[in-house]
């Protein structure tokens, strides 16, 4: 819809919770929350002409607010193109609102979540600079794993740079200043280079709030220097699932317990089982933590004529991932280790 003034309230979210979905409207590429088929979408490069149309480039905000400080840096900058990334609907619906009545074709608007959107979505060395303004501090000892500037984010992030990309931080918050940088030190793949904020980071709403309120405010540069060696795919690799097949009688496993199994890069958990009421089938619930996809899978066993069959059940459909295809060997060794007698594994 073109409105010639549009108010934030004239955007509408395109899905219901329940019909979530990764999708391009408008400017807008929105990104939902606890979905676990990111690897199914795939997102253009920046130079389509449904992102940006040209190879200017890319400076990227996480947590944009209501998006004052990128709409002025996107008039001010046409020579560049700009990524605003907030999770928060209703300061999309502000962003989107001031962009579309700017009429600026060098922004373009992330509805989603920065790790999400940047692990699944944004391209290797894709990206020239991020700023990241007045972030939310969490300063409860139990709420700091969701602080944003974390070091695996920032592992992440330097596979996605540019060669010698910058994250610029500005924060009012002394204590989250401290542990970004001890963060980024950690990763051993960042330069740090403290100093003054420029004066244009202080632009912002929260920028205004604690300046008049005579908060020092910190501003660190992270240029990369290195990449992680972890090349942090966008996608998972799909692979061809696993299936087991054992011999012996299934009325002999009677108990269980919970297993937890290192995999790389996660784990998987064994978590229940039950038997079903024709007692010809076990269920297991199980949980595959691999990168930062958690799905949560049953796998089957059941006794057909030709022996004992460990399948994945199609149930909540499942990525089929490495991590998933290891859960159903695990389960296979898990009834060997109760008697049954392994005859194929396929995968
Ligand atoms: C304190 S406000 C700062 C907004 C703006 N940068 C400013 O200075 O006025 C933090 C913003 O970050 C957003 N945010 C927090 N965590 C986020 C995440 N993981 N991904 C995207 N946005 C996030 C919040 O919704 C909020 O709008």
């Amino acid at each position: 819809m073109i409105f010639s003034d549009m108010k934030p309230k004239d955007l509408k979210h395109p899905f219901l919770w329940e019909e979530r979905r990764p999708l391009i409207e408008g400017r807008v590429f929105y990104v939902p929350d606890y979905y676990q088929e990111h690897h199914l979408f795939t997102f253009p490069i920046f130079e389509d002409p449904q992102i940006f149309g040209n190879t200017l480039p890319v400076h990227l905000e996480y947590c944009s607010g209501n998006g004052t400080w990128i709409v002025e840096k996107a008039l001010s900058h046409p020579d560049t193109n700009w990524i605003a990334v907030e999770r928060d609907f209703e300061r999309v619906r502000k962003i989107v609102s001031k962009a579309h009545n700017e009429n600026l074709s060098n922004l373009f608007v992330i509805s989603g979540e920065a790790f999400t959107f940047t692990k699944h979505y944004v391209r290797d060395h894709s990206v020239e600079r991020i700023y990241v303004n007045f972030p939310d501090p969490w300063p409860k000892e139990k709420h700091l794993d969701r602080r944003l500037l974390q070091s695996g984010f920032f592992r992440l992030l330097s596979t996605r740079l540019d060669e010698g990309g910058e994250l610029w931080l500005t924060t009012d918050h002394e204590e989250y200043f401290g542990f970004a940088m001890q963060e980024a030190r950690a990763t051993g793949l960042y330069e740090l280079i403290e100093g003054p904020p420029p004066p244009d980071t202080l632009d912002t709403k929260y920028g205004q709030r604690w300046q008049a309120e005579g908060i020092r405010i910190n501003h660190v540069v992270f240029r990369m220097k290195s990449r992680d060696a972890n090349p942090h795919p966008r996608r998972l690799e799909v692979v061809e699932v696993a299936h087991a097949r054992l011999d012996g009688d299934l009325g002999t496993v009677t108990g269980f317990e919970k297993q937890v199994h290192e995999i790389e890069n996660g784990h998987v958990v064994l978590l229940d089982c039950a038997r079903s009421l024709d007692r010809e089938r076990l269920r297991l619930e199980v949980i595959v933590d691999e990168a930062d996809l958690r799905q949560e899978i049953l796998i089957e066993v059941r006794e057909t004529p030709s022996g004992i069959y460990v399948e994945l059940s199609s149930f909540g459909r499942p990525a089929v991932t490495r991590g998933v295809r290891r859960a159903v060997v695990l389960v296979a060794d898990w009834l060997a280790g109760c008697g049954l007698r392994k005859i194929e594994t396929v995968g």
